[in-house]
């Protein structure tokens, strides 16, 4: 029988990845390999910047561009999107906008947030907000715990999509819905699975969705988005600006703050302009294969990984339904650094967290990449 393989001509891919040739990496949970595409993105910038010195009307279309193929991605509007340089800035000027003073001062946090979100949260406590936590147990939040959680004392709810340690796909629909019940604003973390499911910020009806680029997005550090629901933004005031969230940014006028009335009030200062152009071209490749058929792929490979990792007697941190899974799958290892380390000496590019190991496919990742991850992670932990 022939082997599986995905919707998509996976080869054509792979040969626009120079790593390949020497790793295989499965670190796509941290950050994802260069590409042709990402590569000439940059290269384009240095040479507008050498060959014009500046050119700020090109440079800004491309951070306008960038916002577009993230709005893409997300089911959203270019105008429903702000940018900053990673995800806890984008947190902290949605937490800067909502007034703790009142009857709503309850912020529920999951344990299972990525830790900067959670220190946003938790920083707004000397603003007048209490935060509520949401448990992890076994891997995973139970959502009926959102039900109890969250009431009308609550201003907002920050749900992680998908969970960085194990990746558990959590249902943020049903805390979403919840939210909405209660009078409270939804925060959704997609930093762990946008570009591997498919996301319609539309369908879920959130407040407001943030991802950085470098993981499952295929851009680097240093920028990030952020998502607006339309119908909130208008109420909103961050008092995390600058002139890039004004009507105007160009009035240069330093007495007033007129407000954009768009997402892009939500901007800050000058945007991370050589970043924008990277993070577009690795989101046209995401928009481009598709998040879906990425899904479909990710979805046989997520069911290698726990079968092979069973095979070879690891032990999986968390579930072993496919259906509640992010690309992550995480082994319990005694020392993850230094197993990281040794399977790099094999070829292999995990990913270490605290107590475990995480291999992280993407939509270029092969059966046989699978495999032979496997293989290094099992000789590697029982040989320690
Ligand atoms: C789910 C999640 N959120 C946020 C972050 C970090 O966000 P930033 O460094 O952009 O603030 C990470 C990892 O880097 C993450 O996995």
């Amino acid at each position: 029988m022939s082997e599986a393989q995905p919707d998509y001509d996976i080869e054509a891919w792979r040969r626009q990845i120079p790593l390949l040739a020497s790793y295989i990496p499965m670190n796509n949970c941290s950050q994802a390999p260069q590409t042709d595409a990402t590569r000439a993105a940059a290269e384009r910038y240095l040479d507008s910047w050498n060959g014009s010195g500046m050119d700020w009307d090109t440079w800004m279309t491309e951070v306008a561009l960038a916002k577009a193929e993230f709005a893409k991605l997300i089911g959203a509007s270019t105008s429903d999107v702000a940018v900053f340089s990673s995800v806890s800035e984008a947190a902290s000027s949605v937490a800067s906008a909502i007034d703790w003073s009142g009857s709503r001062k309850n912020i529920v946090v999951s344990e299972a947030e990525f830790p900067t979100v959670a220190h946003v949260w938790l920083a707004q406590r000397r603003r007048g907000a209490c935060v509520a936590w949401a448990p992890v147990s076994g891997g995973a939040i139970d959502p009926a715990v959102y039900d109890t959680l969250l009431d009308d004392r609550t201003a907002l709810v920050s749900a992680c999509h998908g969970y960085y340690m194990n990746g558990f796909l959590q249902d943020t629909a049903r805390i979403v819905t919840r939210a909405r019940e209660t009078g409270a604003l939804s925060f959704v973390d997609a930093y762990q699975t946008l570009g591997t499911t498919p996301i319609d910020v539309r369908a879920l009806g959130v407040d407001f969705l943030a991802s950085g680029n470098l993981k499952f997005l295929m851009g680097i550090p240093g920028i990030a988005f952020l998502y607006v629901r339309p119908e909130i933004v208008e109420s909103l005031q961050p008092s995390v600006t600058g002139w890039f969230g004004r009507a105007n940014p160009f009035a240069f006028e330093a007495k007033s703050l007129d407000w954009s009335p768009a997402a892009s009030r939500f901007d800050t200062g000058t945007p991370p302009v050589i970043n924008a152009y990277i993070a577009r071209a690795g989101m046209e490749i995401i928009n481009t294969v598709g998040p879906a058929k990425i899904r479909a792929w990710l979805e046989v490979l997520g069911q290698r990984l726990i079968d092979g990792g069973r095979a070879h007697g690891l032990t999986l941190h968390g579930t072993d339904d496919m259906r509640h899974k992010t690309s992550t799958t995480a082994f319990v290892v005694r020392d993850s650094h230094a197993i990281e380390s040794a399977m790099r000496d094999r070829g292999i590019i995990a990913s270490a967290r605290g107590e475990v190991i995480r291999l992280a496919p993407h939509f270029y990742t092969t059966i046989n990449d699978v495999d032979q991850a496997l293989d290094a992670l099992a000789q590697t932990v029982h040989s320690s």
